[in-house]
C-alpha cells in the first residue's frame, strides 16, 4: 500500500509577553482549518503552533510583572496553550522555545553553520527597531523619518559585535528559487514585494546577541552570545519534526524521539501575517539553504510556501495597547458564549484578512454574517428538511425512490453537489477559506431553491404524492450531507452534531483516527441510506436578536 500524502502546516510562534489576542487566535484557527481539511482528505497531517520565548519583550514584560523571564514565559505560554485547547485546536504539538528539545537542536544547527563559513563574527552598526528586534535598512529608516515602520517609535542607532549570517551571499540563489517557485510566497502581491526588496540587495543579518540579560540560547562555543531570537524562533519549524525513532538513525546528528517526524519536513505551509514576511520568505529559506549544505543536513529541503495574511483591526481602528482596544481573549470568549466556537471560526475564516487588505472585527459585521449565513441559510435549511422528514416520514429519510424523473431540476442534483465539492477543494488548497465556505453555502442555498421550486409541503397534501416528496427530501438531505462535509473543517462541532442527527456519526469516529478521512469517497452523491434517521433537535444556529 502506498503511504498517504503528507501535510505539514505551521503558525508563527507567539511572544509570551502577554495573553493571546485575536491575531494569534486567527492564525492558529486558519491553520486548524487547513489541518482538518487535509485530515478529512486522509492525509498524514502535522499541525504545529507554539510560543517564542527568548525575546527582549519577554524580559521587559517579566520586569514589569516582577517575575523572572522564565516565570513570565511559563505564565503566558500556559495561557496560549490553554486557550488553544479550549478552542479545540487540533495542533499535534505545542512548541516552546525554552524546551530542551528545541534548544539542543538549535545549537546543533548553529554549530554546523559556524563551521560552514556562512556565519562569522563581525561588527554591525545600523538603525535598530527595538520593538521588532530588527535592524531597518538606511533607505527604509529614512523613508519612515527614522521611526519604526511598525509601531512609530524612534529608531535607535546601534552597533554590536555579533555573529552574522551571510545573507548577502544568498541574493542570487533566493531570486532563482523565487522565480522557480512563484507560489512560495502567497498571496501573489506579497511575492512581488519580496522579490523587489531582494533585488535591491541583501545585508548580512545578526545571528547572535549580547545583553538581554543572557535570556536566550547560548551560541555553542561562545557563551557570551545568545542566538538571535529570530533565528532561534524560525528554527522551531524544523526542531519539532527533527526526530527519528530509535534504531533509525539517519545521516547526521539527528536526535532520537518517540516518533518519526522527519517525514513531515519540508513544511507545506508556514502561515503567518504580513508583519513577519521578510523573516519567513527571505531569511528562513536562506538559512535552510546554508544548513542543507552542512554535513548531515542534506535532507533539508525548502518549505512549500509562506502564506502571509493581513491584519484585523477593531471596530474600524488599528488595535493598540495605548488605545486599549485589543480584541483580547476575554472579548473572544464573550463571542463564543453568545454564538458558539464554530460561529467565531466561521467569521474568522470568511470575513477575515486572508488577502492583502485588513479586516474589521466589528460586532455588527459578526451578527450580520452569523444571521445571514449560519442561522438563516444553513441552520434554517436543516430545520426545514428535518421538519418535513419528521412530519411526512416519521423522521426517517426515505430512499430516492422511483420518482426522480418527475422532479424538475432533480436530474442534475448530483452534478451540482459534485461541483460544489470540487470548488471547495480548490479553495481549501489555496487557503481561500471564504471560497470553501461559499461553496458549501451555495449548495445549501441550492437546497432552499429546490424546495421552493418543487414545493414538497404542497405536494404532501395529497398522499398519492408522498413517493415524490420522499425523493425530494432525499435529495435535500443528501445535498446537506455533502455540504456538511465541505463545511466540517470550518464548523467541526456543529457539523458533527448534524452528522449525529443524521446517523452519520461514523465520519466523526473515522476523523479521530489519523489518516482515516475519506472526503473523496464520502462526498460522492447518493450514499445516504434509505431509512436513515434525521432528527430535528434544537436549531443548529439560533437566530441572534440583539
Ligand atoms: N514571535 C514572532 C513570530 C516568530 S515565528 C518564527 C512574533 N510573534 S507575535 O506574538 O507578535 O505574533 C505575530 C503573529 O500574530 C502575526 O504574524 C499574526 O500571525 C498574528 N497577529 C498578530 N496581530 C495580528 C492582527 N492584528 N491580525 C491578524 N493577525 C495578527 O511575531
Amino acid at each position: 500500500m502506498s503511504s498517504p500524502a503528507r501535510f505539514y502546516i505551521t503558525t508563527p510562534i507567539y511572544y509570551v509577553n502577554d495573553r493571546p489576542h485575536i491575531g494569534h487566535v486567527y492564525s492558529t484557527t486558519l491553520a486548524d482549518i487547513a489541518a482538518r481539511y487535509h485530515r478529512l482528505r486522509g492525509e498524514d497531517t502535522f499541525f504545529l503552533t507554539g510560543v517564542d520565548e527568548h525575546a527582549a519583550k519577554v524580559v521587559d514584560a517579566a520586569a514589569a510583572l516582577g517575575l523572572t523571564p522564565q516565570a513570565c514565559a511559563d505564565k503566558f505560554a500556559a495561557a496560549f496553550e490553554e486557550t488553544f485547547k479550549r478552542l479545540d485546536m487540533t495542533n499535534n504539538d505545542f512548541i516552546r522555545t525554552t524546551q530542551e528539545r528545541h534548544k539542543a537542536r538549535v545549537q546543533r544547527y548553529v554549530a554546523a553553520l559556524l563551521k560552514s563559513g556562512d556565519v562569522y563574527l563581525g561588527e554591525y552598526e545600523g538603525w535598530y527597531d527595538a520593538g521588532q528586534e530588527e535592524y531597518v535598512t538606511e533607505s527604509k529608516a529614512k523613508e519612515n523619518e527614522y521611526k519604526s515602520p511598525i509601531n512609530g517609535k524612534p529608531l535607535v542607532r546601534k552597533s554590536e559585535k555579533n555573529y552574522f549570517f551571510r545573507l548577502s551571499a544568498y541574493q542570487k540563489p533566493l531570486l532563482e528559487f523565487l522565480e522557480k517557485h512563484p507560489k512560495f510566497v502567497r498571496p501573489e502581491a506579497r511575492l512581488n514585494e519580496v522579490v523587489a526588496r531582494v533585488r535591491e540587495g541583501l545585508n548580512d543579518v545578526p545571528m547572535s546577541r549580547t545583553g538581554s540579560a543572557g535570556w536566550g540560547i547560548p551560541v555553542p562555543g561562545d557563551e557570551q552570545h545568545t542566538i538571535y531570537v529570530w533565528i532561534d524562533a524560525l528554527c522551531n519549524y524544523l526542531t519539532t519534526v527533527d526526530t527519528l525513532p530509535a534504531g533509525q538513525q539517519g545521516e547526521g546528528p539527528t536526535p532520537v524521539g518517540a516518533e518519526d517526524r522527519r517525514r513531515y519536513w519540508p513544511a507545506d505551509v508556514h502561515l503567518i501575517a504580513k508583519d513577519i514576511l521578510w523573516f519567513h520568505a527571505v531569511i528562513w529559506p536562506a538559512v535552510l539553504m546554508a544548513l542543507a549544505k552542512c554535513p548531515g543536513y542534506g535532507w533539508i529541503g525548502l518549505p512549500g510556501s509562506v502564506y502571509a495574511h493581513s491584519f484585523w483591526i477593531a471596530e474600524g481602528q488599528k488595535m493598540s495597547k495605548s488605545l486599549g482596544n485589543f480584541v483580547d481573549i476575554e472579548k473572544l470568549d464573550g463571542y463564543i458564549q453568545r454564538f458558539g466556537i464554530d460561529a467565531l471560526r466561521y467569521f474568522l475564516a470568511t470575513a477575515g484578512p486572508l488577502g492583502t487588505t485588513d479586516s474589521d472585527f466589528a460586532e455588527a459585521r459578526f451578527i450580520d454574517v452569523y444571521n445571514a449565513e449560519l442561522a438563516n441559510a444553513l441552520g434554517n435549511c436543516f430545520s426545514r428538511v428535518s421538519n418535513m422528514t419528521g412530519r411526512y416520514f416519521e423522521g426517517k429519510i426515505p430512499g430516492p425512490g422511483a420518482a426522480v424523473a418527475a422532479i424538475p431540476g432533480a436530474a442534475d442534483y448530483a452534478h451540482v453537489a459534485e461541483q460544489a465539492v470540487a470548488k471547495a477543494m480548490a479553495a481549501y488548497e489555496a487557503l481561500a477559506f471564504d471560497g470553501a465556505a461559499a461553496a458549501g453555502l451555495e449548495l445549501v442555498r441550492a437546497v432552499d431553491a429546490y424546495i421552493e421550486q418543487t414545493q414538497p409541503f404542497k405536494l404532501a397534501k395529497d398522499p398519492a404524492n408522498l413517493p415524490q416528496v420522499g425523493t425530494i427530501l432525499y435529495h435535500c438531505a443528501e445535498a446537506l450531507r455533502v455540504a456538511s462535509l465541505i463545511l466540517w473543517p470550518i464548523l467541526p462541532h456543529k457539523m458533527e452534531e448534524l452528522w449525529e442527527r443524521m446517523g452519520l456519526g461514523a465520519y466523526a469516529a473515522a476523523l479521530k483516527n489519523r489518516g482515516s478521512g475519506q472526503l473523496g469517497v464520502w462526498a460522492k452523491w447518493g450514499q445516504l441510506a434509505a431509512g436513515a434517521p434525521i432528527q430535528k433537535g434544537e436549531p443548529l444556529f439560533p437566530r441572534y436578536q440583539a
